[in-house]
């Protein structure tokens, strides 16, 4: 056990404390499907490329720019915690030649600390593609790349569906205490609680045009759409496509049942929109909302 005494030493060791790590992390890297898209793009686009990985985690993405033939391969990871194990699966595998590990934000390296680069490679995105600071970490990281430089994947697309109330399995009920307003809600929050049969829906949806990592840099994301099968629906989820060139990755699915995932669809209540128009946007460049 450590002491208050020992805690005490380790804030002044000048080190930074070890951090948690979230268990989406084993969902996360188990989803092959993201993997593959990733390991797609690495090769088709990293070989002989100097790259910047932002938020490299476990270390998986730089490892296979490495596989690939990227020249060099500058990542970064603020997660300490994360930033260890990365480094110990570089020296295991023997790339730390290639690889050079900043264990910091993005933001905090210094422009005349690496060089300029071809490719930012990223990966941040939580459920909301705008969460996690996605936009304001691009915009900085811009300094980084080199005229002719890209965004690895360069574009993200918005995709929603319209939903109706539906029924949970169970009333939710304690003594003479019926939550009906809770039920309400949380019938439509997570696909495994909704009464209905998701793989019978399939996973079709609606989709806004598609907008690059590039133009999220310089404008905020507003777009407004017009749908009639908008009318009178109870609440929208939200989910988004990864795209680079003609390859996809759906982020969440609408019809997962599966309790092994990372991404779950946003869930946007109560739209009471008789005109069938919504409006999508950011809050600053850092969550999404649907109005
Ligand atoms: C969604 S995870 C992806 C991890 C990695 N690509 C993988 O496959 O294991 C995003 C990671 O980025 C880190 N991160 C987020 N923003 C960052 C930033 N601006 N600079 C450095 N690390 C960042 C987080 O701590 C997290 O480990």
């Amino acid at each position: 056990m450590t002491t208050s005494n020992e805690n005490s030493k380790e804030q002044n060791s000048g080190q930074p404390p070890l951090r948690y790590i979230h268990s989406w992390h084993y969902d996360m890297l188990i989803n092959q499907e993201r993997s593959q898209f990733y390991r797609d793009m690495i090769k088709n686009h990293c070989q002989d490329k100097v790259v910047l990985e932002i938020g490299t985690g476990s270390g998986l993405m730089a490892a296979l720019a490495v596989k690939h033939g990227a020249k060099k391969i500058i990542c970064c990871e603020e997660n300490p915690l994360l930033a260890m194990a990365a480094q110990q699966l570089f020296k295991r595998l023997g790339i730390e030649e290639k690889v050079q590990l900043i264990p910091k934000n993005s933001k905090a390296i210094r422009s005349d600390e690496i060089p300029q680069v071809d490719v930012i490679l990223h990966e941040l995105f939580g459920s909301d593609p705008f969460g996690e600071e996605v936009v304001p970490t691009l915009i900085d990281a811009k300094r980084f790349l080199k005229p002719g430089g890209i965004f690895l994947p360069e574009k993200i697309q918005l995709i929603y569906k319209p939903i109706e109330q539906h029924t949970l399995p169970e009333k939710i009920f304690f003594e003479d205490i019926h939550l009906l307003e809770m039920e309400l809600l949380l019938s439509q929050v997570h696909p495994g609680l909704r009464g209905r049969d998701l793989s019978a829906e399939g996973n079709k949806y609606f989709s806004l045009p598609e907008v690059s990592m590039l133009q999220l840099t310089e404008a905020p994301y507003t777009y407004t759409e017009n749908n009639p099968a908008l009318e009178g629906v109870d609440a929208v989820e939200v989910s988004y496509l990864i795209i680079h060139q003609d390859k996809k990755l759906q982020a969440a699915r609408f019809n997962e049942t599966s309790a092994r995932v990372h991404w779950y669809p946003l869930v946007f209540f109560k739209m009471d929109v008789p005109s069938g128009q919504l409006r999508f946007s950011t809050k600053d460049s850092v969550k999404l909302m649907v109005l």
